[in-house]
């Protein structure tokens, strides 16, 4: 697994661990700050995968599959878009050649649903166009094409899993994880009762709790002698608005015995009801379900155990500023 000091990547390194599977991890910053143990696992690997020494330790260690979850986020991208097209592009492609040239596996690539852009419509599916609308996203796109050139050269099936906004707690702490918008709605009405919406709240986003991309994760690496789809949609099929969503975990606080926190719009108007927005798309997760996948973290319980989760936190510096749109 790379990317293991990441959110989803952390998650994975415990969940693929806990099932039995030999685990390598690849972490870019030291252990402790990233709050795994690398005690926990087969081997693991220190550095960056710019790095061709870091990318010849990795294909030493002649892992069956990997999960490549290391990426530059999306603050970063925008940043300094070279230095990211190598971490995010490049780096994948030298990793592939050179893993083609010695041996043979399965690399699952963990892309984003942001590649469709804003303008999804109806029922979105992996044949879908992408029409990525960042640079975050573009990447994105271009490490896809990276990994279906490989693919096709025969030596390392890839299967790109797009997923969707990702929350919830599992694994270890990381900034990608506080960024996720329920994490900040949670942290807002517990530190002042408020949730600033950074537009009208009409947004639409697919949530999926992190427990349940584990199991898409797991899933699919239970069958490794099918021949995967190239593309996989990992999302709840679910879409609802960014309004919906914070009106969710609104309510959720108050079934905890907490007063009913605002929740404003980009105006400081505050909204006094959910609205309905008519659904404009959702993702089609047929491709998962076909191999026994269901999304089994309802959004009220995978909220309350974020609530829970961030109640736990030590002291109350967790004011946010309100919700940033396009984050993960
Ligand atoms: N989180 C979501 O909601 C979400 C939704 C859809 C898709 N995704 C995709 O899923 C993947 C993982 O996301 P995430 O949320 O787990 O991200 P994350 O928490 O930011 O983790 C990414 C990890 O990759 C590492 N990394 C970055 N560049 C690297 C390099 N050159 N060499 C080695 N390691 C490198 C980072 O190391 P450092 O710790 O040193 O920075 C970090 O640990 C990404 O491709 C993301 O776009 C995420």
């Amino acid at each position: 697994v790379t990317g293991a000091g990441g959110y989803i990547g952390g998650s994975l390194c415990h969940v693929l661990a806990r099932a039995g599977h030999d685990v390598c991890a690849l972490f870019r910053s030291p252990a402790p700050e990233s709050g795994v143990s690398p005690a926990t696992f087969s081997a693991s690997i220190h550095g960056d995968l710019r790095d061709p020494r870091v990318r010849e330790r990795l294909v030493g260690l002649r892992c069956e599959a990997i999960v490549h979850a290391a990426s530059a986020p999306q603050s970063s991208v925008e940043k300094d878009f070279d230095a990211a097209i190598q971490s995010n592009v490049a780096a994948a492609y030298s990793l592939l050649d050179r893993l083609s040239a010695s041996t043979s596996g399965w690399f699952l690539n963990l892309s984003s649903v942001q590649v469709y852009g804003s303008k999804r419509k109806g029922s979105v599916s992996e044949d879908t166009t992408p029409e990525p609308e960042t640079s975050y996203a573009l990447l994105h796109v271009m490490r896809e094409a990276v990994c279906g050139l490989f693919d096709r050269r025969g030596r390392w099936r890839c299967t790109n899993l797009r997923v969707a906004n990702v929350y919830g707690t599992s694994g270890p702490a990381t900034s990608s994880r506080d960024r996720s918008a329920i994490r900040q709605f949670c942290r807002a009405v517990r530190s002042d009762g408020v949730i600033r919406l950074k537009s009208d709240g009409s947004d639409q986003r697919d949530f999926i709790h992190i427990r349940d991309v584990e199991r898409a994760v797991l899933a699919m690496l239970g069958r490794p002698g099918e021949r995967p789809h190239d593309v996989v949609h990992v999302a709840s099929g679910e879409t609802q608005s960014v309004l919906d969503a914070a009106w969710r975990v609104a309510l959720a606080w108050e079934r905890l015995g907490k007063p009913r926190p605002r929740v404003l719009d980009a105006n400081g108007v505050e909204l006094v009801r959910p609205a309905c927005f008519e659904e404009r798309y959702r993702f089609d997760i047929q491709r998962l379900v076909d191999i026994g996948w269901q999304p089994n973290t309802t959004f009220e319980v995978g909220v309350e155990q974020t609530l829970r989760d961030v109640l736990s936190e030590p002291g109350d510096s967790a004011s946010q500023p309100g919700w940033v749109a396009g984050a993960p």
